[in-house]
């Protein structure tokens, strides 16, 4: 049954968890074994995520999200190659919003075409959508916001036309998580997620996850488990207790995203900002009604004045590094790092150069942040 969206914050600490014996106290215990009696009930065994810690964390997330039922996978990467390996043949189509993240275009690119799968790149108009869809399409593909120009996509839209030519949806919620955003409500069939970012939290864990109905993950678990895409119970228990705080994280997170956006969009250093919750962003109302606050990742161009190289250099509170969604706030430049393997035409095309930054806002003092990155957008 689908929980009010008051109750997330709830969620994130109770979802999931079984009641355990009070010798046991409130937290879930790490099982760290890797064989089970086979006769006790079914078959245990961590790849086949059927373990105690296994079965809390997707729990717990598929109550964050709205689902009936989750997998926890190693990596997002573990999650979205699941998702169209199990649901795709050699032969079928597939549509996918352009400019998302690059490790999935790699995957398409350099996996998935060379198997015989198809592929149609969508600008993210819902009109144009409609007419991709050929016969052999079985799914469609989309992030909100993007990585990392951060566009917002009508994601009401997108569930209605792939319910419409019964394709099955799926979108990476990872830049908004489930606190802000929850697309199975809005009619969406599947969520992915690299796990490694905001369930993680404190960037020191790989991980993923799929939600959906309890027949779709049915449908993937084999995948799933021939993938061997899983975590281990010590890695599922740091994953239990980081969701515990994601509520509090993200909300920090957000407020302080929304301060440097303001303050970048009137730093003379700056040509652009990308972020939903400005006014002036193209899709700030429709991120408005999809999403309760507008998450804490931005991007923003330097002015050509500024050297970008010399920029990373004079950060000192602003690390810069791949990845995202810690509680330290990151920097970097997708054209070196998420987006390294999309061909340069691509990258061209949707604008992604050196002087494009990629910010993960963390939970620091915003005061502190923009002191220092004002001091290196504004060398002495
Ligand atoms: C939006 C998005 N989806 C998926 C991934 C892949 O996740 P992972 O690195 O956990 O495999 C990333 C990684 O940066 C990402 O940013």
């Amino acid at each position: 049954m689908a929980r009010k969206s008051n109750q997330k914050p709830t969620d994130c600490i109770h979802a999931g968890k079984s009641r355990l014996p009070p010798s046991l106290g409130v937290n879930t215990p790490v099982v760290t074994s890797s064989a089970f009696d086979y006769r006790a009930d079914h078959v245990r065994y961590p790849r086949y995520h059927n373990t105690l810690n296994h079965e809390v964390v997707a729990a717990r997330v598929a109550a964050l999200e709205s689902g009936e039922a989750g997998l926890v996978t190693a990596s997002g990467m573990g999650a979205i190659s699941a998702v169209f390996l199990g649901l795709m043949k050699p032969g079928d189509h597939a549509i996918l919003l352009d400019g998302i993240y690059g490790g999935t275009i790699d995957l398409v690119t350099g996996l998935l075409e060379p198997m015989g799968m198809r592929f149609s790149t969508w600008d993210g108009v819902p009109d144009s959508l409609p007419g991709l869809i050929g016969e052999k399409t079985r799914l469609v593909h989309v992030e909100s916001p993007t990585n990392p120009l951060m566009d917002v996509v009508d994601l009401r839209a997108v569930a209605r036309i792939a319910q419409a030519h019964e394709l099955i949806s799926v979108v990476d919620n990872t830049f908004a998580t489930p606190l802000l955003q929850r697309p199975l409500e809005m009619g969406f069939d599947l969520v992915v997620h690299s796990g490694t970012k905001y369930l993680a939290g404190h960037s020191d864990l790989l991980c993923g996850a799929i939600v959906g109905s309890t027949k779709l993950i049915a449908r993937l678990r084999p995948t799933v488990i021939r993938l061997g895409a899983s975590l281990n119970g010590r890695e599922l228990s740091l994953l239990e207790r980081s969701i515990a705080t994601l509520a509090v994280r993200v909300e920090r997170q957000s407020a302080n995203a929304g301060v440097l956006a303001k303050r970048l969009c009137e730093h003379g250093a700056v040509e652009a900002v990308y972020y939903p919750g400005l006014a002036d962003h193209p899709n700030h109302d429709l991120a408005k009604a999809q999403m309760s606050d507008f998450g804490a990742m931005l991007s923003f161009r330097l002015s050509k004045a500024v050297d970008p190289d010399g920029f990373l250099d004079r950060l000192n509170l602003v690390r810069p590094a791949v990845s995202l969604g810690g509680v330290e706030s990151t920097i970097c430049q997708p054209s070196r790092t998420s987006h390294a393997k999309v061909e340069a035409a691509t990258r061209n095309r949707l604008g992604i150069d050196d002087r494009l930054m990629r910010l993960s806002v963390g939970i620091e003092a915003v005061d502190d942040l923009w002191r220092d990155l004002d001091q290196a957008l504004t060398p002495a």
